[in-house]
């Protein structure tokens, strides 16, 4: 199923990365958090919904030790295919951040607009550090593009870097469908 073009509302998806490169690489990335926090007293992994809940999920599942976790929603994008750089709150902080080690969890880190504005967010609050974890990292237009002051924050933990291409799949959308695929999809030029 997953080498086949898939057809959302009315755009067609070719296959991009498939199912067991993107187990390998989260796993890989939850082996580095479980090192780096072995010693945290109360880290915290904050999932921004929506895309970030399987990859969020999945990563969740192999953490070690008193891991608890979190949601939170920012809302970036239109119903279309490109940022509108427009960042706000739907759903606020489920969590206290105030001292604690926290991760965030992002489907993908595309401008960066809304892990700059998490990272402020949890600042405020008090956290004692926050870092970024995410399943795609979109090299060229995050450090390109960031608009932030003080220049683009690291990404610590990034699974997968992709090319700067719409992708649908594990748990991003087009448009509210594509979410539940298994594998990453990307936009055929046409
Ligand atoms: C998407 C994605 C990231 C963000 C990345 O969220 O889930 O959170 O955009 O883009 P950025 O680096 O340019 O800020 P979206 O607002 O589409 O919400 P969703 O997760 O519910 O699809």
């Amino acid at each position: 199923m997953e080498n086949r073009i898939i057809t959302l509302r009315d755009r067609r998806f070719a296959p991009y990365i498939p199912a067991e490169r993107i187990h390998a690489a989260i796993s890989e990335v939850a082996a580095r958090i479980n090192r780096d926090y072995k010693d945290s007293v109360r880290p915290l992994l904050l999932v921004t919904l929506s895309g970030a809940i399987v990859f969020g999920g999945e990563l969740f599942r192999q953490l070690e030790g008193p891991f608890e976790i979190a949601f939170v929603k920012l809302s970036s994008y239109g119903a279309g295919t490109t940022s509108s750089g427009r960042v706000r709150v739907e759903v606020p902080l489920t969590a206290d951040a105030e001292g604690r080690d926290v991760i965030i969890a992002e489907d993908v880190v595309d401008t960066g607009n809304t892990i700059h504005a998490l990272h402020d967010m949890l600042t405020e609050r008090g956290a004692r550090s926050v870092r970024v974890a995410t399943l795609l990292l979109k090299p060229d237009p995050y450090f390109r593009q960031s608009g932030r002051p003080d220049g683009p924050l690291p990404i610590d933990y990034a699974a997968l870097e992709a090319e700067p291409r719409f992708i649908v799949g594990y748990g991003m959308d087009y448009d509210g469908l594509g979410r539940n695929l298994g594998a990453l999809y990307t936009l055929c030029e046409e």
